[in-house]
């Protein structure tokens, strides 16, 4: 999402730090910061952020130039509170400045508390609840050192590790974080939970015999410096300085060691961490995704008399009264593309789980054909980089017409997310490939959380089942990651259909909308022909496609109308089509019917979409790597449509 850079050493800090923070600028880019330790100033370190791109912050930095040969760096994705200066990161507590990635889940309380304490906030980040723990804890554990053994040096600075240590064990969620504090000039502490963070110890290439040492959040921010890095395990706090590893403690706070690595890519392939392009980067991206999408909004339901309670971990992170959403007759679903196609799985469980009729319009129809809206009728724009022109215009109609207006949103405060009334964020991170992935994915999970809260709410839906289906969504990123294991298998499949012309993709309910949104996957990137169809469909029409020519992916889940759609696989082989079907793992049928079969782990079937979508998007991405393609930015396709 965000990205992190840190540099101790002797050369100046800033400009290290902003040419790292432009290698990361990828992962994110509403707004940065840096703050540098300036032996000449007072207080000792300076922050200086703004809003926009790196550039802007690097203008800001040759106007008010900042000296100093340490210093932490961060280029902001907004999760929590909108994109601008005061939200930027460094967040600054007393004498402490902190970067983080990641969401941290208990803000709310932890802030709550402070706040009690007499703490001020200045931003609306989560992050300045960790600087303000951190300068707390840190200073309360310095006023309990006699004054007396400080002054004669005997205590000198207090223990900034420890007192990150403690900060960290009262919080959820996940973390990066870099800390710099005044009292502690040349040193750095690195401390990370579920969020990717690194050491880069200096002087690598032979190019520099210098000391120094980096902390960054992805090897792309330092590979011009140096190559020799130390990944530190969940749970792990380092402190740095010039001359490496000062100290590493485990979760457990016991000393550790960490292998080093070498890193042989060039400075473009680090900032896709390896992969070949974007679309494969964000497709193995998935696992976190989802699970940020589903950071800090999966409750455990109770009995039916507890109703009152079921959302409110949800609405914390949204600030949307289920209650009151529940009371909608009619929700009707607005999107383009594969957007659009979320929307169409939305309609699905909103339907099933809740019981609420969903009407899904493609965004540049709804416009335009007069639609019939009532006052307090609830309307859900889906969008990923909410900028589709469509999409925006739609929303506004329908609130013209007297709806309430919710979106479910990739880009934190984009003009949709703006537009709506209420938003729900997904959390996916920056999508750069053109070819929406992880997008559709947690957009997926969102509405399948969003169905099962409003079937809460309606009554619709048991606690039990309700509880077994976030049980599933939480097993869902290691049941992503067993698909993605299965990238080999699917890349000879790509090799050995990569010259047909022709495809037909089959689902039916839930796997329709996969259906579509696999053939759109593949047209886009690889520009053939694709169609998805609902499978009852096929005999109405489609049939008549079928030749050995033309191959026939099948989403062949296990679950209601599994034997239905093994008589549409018959159908299709009688008359000498070829199938790729993407099956249950356990099914010993569907060999005999299908000429390749994907296996997919067996989870819930209204949970199957997320993770039928995978395979697919692997599929298409081979396909057109195959074909030597421009994955990343296909032919005359822009990431988003900002106008009609
Ligand atoms: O940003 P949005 O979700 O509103 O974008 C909608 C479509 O333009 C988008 O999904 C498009 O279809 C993608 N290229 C699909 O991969």
């Amino acid at each position: 999402m965000c990205g992190i850079i840190g540099y101790t050493g002797s050369r100046p800090s800033a400009p290290i730090l902003v040419e790292g923070l432009r290698r990361l600028e990828y992962r994110g880019y509403d707004s940065a910061g840096v703050a540098i330790l300036d032996p000449g100033r007072t207080p000792l370190t300076v922050v200086t952020r703004c809003e926009g791109k790196i550039a802007m912050l690097a203008a800001k930095l040759e106007a008010e130039p900042v000296t100093g040969t340490s210093g932490i760096g961060h280029t902001r994705w907004a999760t929590h509170g909108r994109p601008c200066e005061a939200n930027a990161h460094p967040q600054r507590a007393g004498r402490v400045c902190v970067v983080h990635n990641g969401i941290i889940e208990n803000h709310a309380k932890q802030r709550a508390g402070l706040i009690e304490r007499g703490r001020v906030f200045m931003s609306e980040t989560d992050t300045e609840v960790v600087a303000h723990l951190i300068d707390e804890i840190y200073d309360s554990a310095a006023g309990d050192r006699a004054a007396g053994d400080r002054a004669a040096g005997n205590g000198g600075a207090g223990d900034l590790a420890a007192a990150v240590r403690e900060a960290i064990s009262r919080l959820d969620g996940a973390y990066a974080l870099c800390v710099v504090h005044d009292e502690h000039p040349g040193q750095l502490v690195a401390a990370r939970h579920a969020s990717p963070l690194l050491i880069g110890l200096g002087g690598a290439q032979g190019q520099l015999d210098l000391e120094e040492t980096f902390v960054a959040s992805d090897v792309a921010a330092i590979l011009e410096h140096t190559r020799t890095v130390v990944d530190l395990d969940d749970g792990d706090i380092a402190v740095v300085d010039p001359s490496g590893i000062l100290q590493l403690l485990d979760a457990e706070g016991r000393p550790a060691k960490r292998g080093r690595r070498r890193i042989e890519w060039s400075p473009l392939a680090a900032e896709k961490q390896g992969f070949k392009h974007f679309m494969l980067k964000e497709i193995f991206e998935q696992p976190r995704a989802v699970r940020d999408t589903l950071s800090g909004r999966l409750p455990q339901f109770r009995g039916s008399d507890a109703q009152a309670q079921d959302s409110l971990d949800f609405a914390d992170l949204s600030g949307i009264d289920f209650a009151t959403l529940a009371d909608h007759h009619k929700i009707t679903m607005l999107a383009c593309g594969t957007s659009w196609h979320a929307a169409l799985a939305g309609k699905y469980l909103v339907e099933q789980l809740a019981r609420i009729p969903v009407e899904v319009d493609l965004a540049s129809e709804f416009r335009y054909r007069e639609p019939i809206v009532r006052a307090g009728d609830l309307v859900l724009a889906i969008s990923q980089s909410g900028e589709t022109a469509d999409t925006k215009a739609a929303l506004q109609e329908a609130q013209r017409l007297g709806a309430v207006g919710l979106a479910i949103c990739n880009v934190v405060d984009s003009s949709i997310a703006r537009a709506a009334d209420h938003v729900l964020y997904t959390h996916a991170g920056p999508e750069i490939s053109v070819a929406s992935t992880k997008a559709f994915t947690t957009q997926l999970t969102m509405l399948t959380m969003f169905a099962v809260h409003l079937g809460r709410r309606t009554g619709a839906l048991e606690a039990e089942r309700a509880n077994a289906l976030l049980d599933g969504l939480r097993e869902m990123p290691v049941a992503i990651d067993a698909v993605l294991g299965v990238q080999a298998a699917i890349k000879i499949i790509a090799r050995r259909w990569v010259a047909a012309r022709d495809w037909l993709y089959l689902g039916r309910g839930l796997s329709f909308p996969v259906a579509l949104e696999g053939a759109l996957k593949l047209k886009e990137i690889s520009y053939v022909h694709a169609e998805g169809y609902a499978s009852g469909e096929m005999k109405h029409g489609p049939i008549a496609l079928i030749d050995e020519n033309v191959p026939v992916v099948v989403l062949a889940l296990e679950g209601p109308g599994y034997h239905k759609t093994l008589s549409n696989l018959e159908e299709v082989r009688s008359r000498g089509g070829k199938i790729i079907a993407v099956a249950s793992s356990g099914d010993d049928q569907i060999g005999d019917l299908a000429d390749d079969v994907i296996l997919v782990p067996r989870v819930d079937p209204f949970l199957q979409p997320i993770l039928a979508s995978v395979p697919l998007q692997l599929l298409a991405y081979h396909i057109a790597d195959l074909k030597g393609t421009d994955v990343d930015q296909p032919r005359n396709l822009a990431k988003s449509v900002t106008v009609e």
